[in-house]
């Protein structure tokens, strides 16, 4: 059993620093620019900075997923990130700066016809990039409104060519404790581990993010591949992907390893069930600060609350 102290975005929303509070946007902003070629030499691309597959963006938007709310501003989001490879605190840009982002591989394993490796930028470029505006809630009770682009993870599913008897897929982050300070935590479980049922994967609404506000993706969103399946809480989001492994077994996930009562592996996001520790009815809409009502599946009920019913027993929630 893992012993460790309670990870910062644990705590209640109430107590947490406002972001205004700590963050002189101008400074963050210049350090986003300057540095990064110090941190990560020698290669062509990690000198320059230049992401491969910029010449994509901005992709066109799929007009099918809107907003109920104003796109959050991209230097409120770019601020606020969870990213615990890097550091358990918000303003993470300026470490996750020592990601390497290339050369990347990403692996098809498991129960697929065929186990492979493939380059990001081959993998990127096969997909049919698009971008949507989605809602993002996270466990800790804030809320962001984006514009990802990326493909749907069914494209994924396809591409790996998984067998009938597949029925999870697990998705991991690199290892890498030299580059990433916060592995060399031992108490976490690294990697970062999350996973879904094939349904989930190949809903229409989950979603493989490769760039955001029209752009390759900034680090501290998980580039160069993250997830985002809108409807469960954030942490399920995984960033950075280098492996995806299709199982018929149910993976134990990152948080759910450090804190089972408290965050599960379907982690649906809804209002009525709160968190042990705080309420989840509302939310802090980064940016503006207001609260606004938690919608039960953060509003895409439509889309998923088909893919659990029957499912007594399980929680669904947390
Ligand atoms: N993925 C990895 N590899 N490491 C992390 O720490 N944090 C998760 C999720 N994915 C996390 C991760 C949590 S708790 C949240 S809320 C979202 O990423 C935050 O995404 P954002 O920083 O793009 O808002």
């Amino acid at each position: 059993m893992l012993i460790k102290s309670a990870p910062s975005w644990q705590m209640p929303e109430r107590e947490a620093t406002p972001e205004h509070v700590f963050l002189n946007r101008r400074h963050f902003l210049a350090a986003l620019t300057v540095g990064t070629t110090a941190l990560i030499g020698g290669r062509a691309f990690a000198a320059k900075e230049v992401d491969p597959t910029a010449d994509l963006y901005p992709a066109q938007r799929n007009k099918s997923y809107a907003l109920d709310r104003p796109l959050t501003e991209e230097s409120d989001a770019a601020a606020y990130n969870n990213f615990y490879e890097f550091g358990s605190h918000k303003r993470i840009a300026m470490e996750a700066r020592a990601l390497k982002l290339r050369p990347w591989t990403v692996s098809f394993e498991g129960l697929v016809e065929k186990e492979r490796q493939v380059d990001i930028d081959t993998l990127i470029r096969a997909m049919p990039l698009e971008e949507r505006l989605y809602r993002m809630r996270c466990v800790e009770a804030w809320s962001m409104a984006v514009p990802w682009s990326g493909f749907a993870m069914s494209e994924l599913v396809k591409y790996a060519k998984p067998l009938s008897s597949a029925k999870y897929v697990v998705m991991q982050t690199f290892l890498d404790p030299k580059m990433a300070s916060g592995q060399k935590q031992v108490w976490y479980p690294w990697p970062y581990t999350e996973g879904l049922t094939m349904a989930e994967a190949t809903n229409e609404l989950a979603f493989m993010v490769t760039g955001i506000y029209g752009k390759p993706l900034p680090k501290q969103f998980g580039a160069p591949l993250r997830l985002a399946v809108p409807w469960k809480y954030g942490f399920k989001s995984v960033k950075s992907i280098v492996r995806f492994k299709f199982t018929d077994t149910r993976p134990v996930t990152f948080w759910e390893k450090i804190q089972s009562a408290e965050y599960g592996f379907w982690a649906n996001v809804n209002p009525e069930v709160d968190h042990p520790r705080w309420s989840q009815a509302s939310e802090r809409v980064l940016g503006t600060n207001k609260r606004v009502p938690t919608l039960p599946y953060n509003g895409y009920g439509e889309q998923v609350a088909s893919l659990y019913s029957g499912m007594k027993g399980e929680k669904l929630f947390m």
